[in-house]
């Protein structure tokens, strides 16, 4: 039996499930793994190799920590399954990453999310519009992000509950605005085997510099997004992938004609896409 031949038969052997998506999936996955044994001449320690990493990686799973997803975010994966689901016209997704929180506390308009003392306080501003730039009123961001410790609240036990954290909603003309502190570059999480995979593969950990974000409003479909600031060093080898050019945001510091706690603006809008049937 060659190679071909014994693919093929496990692709015949797979043919009758029912769920024709998961028909699918499978047939494309054996395809896949069958290729990369052949490809690389995969030895049997190589094979058991890889078995017990994942089998680690499962190990480091608990209720907090998903290693599996880390994962697949320094693999690329998460970000090929946001661009592979990216709406036409719509703002680019980009990955959760593990340290949402639902709940946030829903603020007033031009609110601060945390403490001022987090970081140089910075206020974010735009427009949530349709694919066609038409305003959509009571659209809700939320939104979350690290202090300049490098931590998020829910790493930092000298944070409290929701500090960095808040849901806004835009009124009929679309528009948002609130403030938080510039973000600062941080380390993904290293004390697994994923980290141990980055440093095999002679990679650092670090995060370029981000703003988290859901755009979500009813009839449209709601967007995982980021707001990068554009002077960060890391936005051409972000350890998770996640940066694209359409989110790279200045952080401008501010000037006369901006409020007197500020210290620096961005401006960034963004846009959904209708939801299907809507
Ligand atoms: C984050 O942005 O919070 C994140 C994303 C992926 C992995 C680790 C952290
Ligand atoms: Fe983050």
């Amino acid at each position: 039996m060659n190679d071909d031949e014994l693919t093929e038969e496990v692709l015949r052997a797979h043919a009758g499930a029912a769920d024709p998506r998961l028909r699918e999936l499978l047939a494309a996955l054996i395809r896949h793994v069958h290729a990369f044994a052949a490809e690389t001449g995969l030895t049997h320690e190589e094979w058991m190799a890889g078995l017990e990493f994942l089998t680690a990686v499962g190990q480091k799973c608990d209720d907090k920590r998903q290693e599996f997803v880390l994962l697949s975010d320094v693999l690329g994966l998460s970000a090929q399954v946001d661009k592979v689901n990216a709406a036409d016209g719509a703002t680019e997704p980009t990955v959760l990453g593990p340290f949402y929180l639902p709940g946030a506390p829903h603020r007033a308009m031009g609110a601060h999310i945390g403490r001022t003392g987090d970081g140089p306080t910075t206020l974010i501003r735009g427009r949530v519009t349709d694919a066609a730039g038409q305003a959509v009123g009571g659209a809700t961001l939320d939104v979350w992000q690290n202090s300049a410790n490098m931590l998020y609240d829910v790493q930092d036990p000298d944070q409290p509950r929701f500090n960095l954290r808040g849901v806004f909603t835009t009124g009929p003309d679309g528009r948002f605005w609130f403030r938080g502190v510039r973000p600062v570059s941080y380390p993904i999480p290293a004390d697994g085997p994923v980290g141990d995979l980055l440093r095999a593969a002679g990679r650092h950990n670090w995060r370029a510099a981000h703003v988290h974000v859901i755009v979500a409003a009813p009839g449209y479909r709601s967007v995982t997004t980021h707001i990068f600031d554009a002077a960060n060093e890391y936005l051409a080898d972000d350890a998770v992938f996640a940066v694209r050019d359409s989110l790279i945001k200045e952080f401008r510091p501010a000037g006369p004609g901006d409020p007197a706690d500020v210290q620096f603006v961005v401006d960034v809008d963004f846009a959904l896409a209708r939801a299907e049937g809507a």
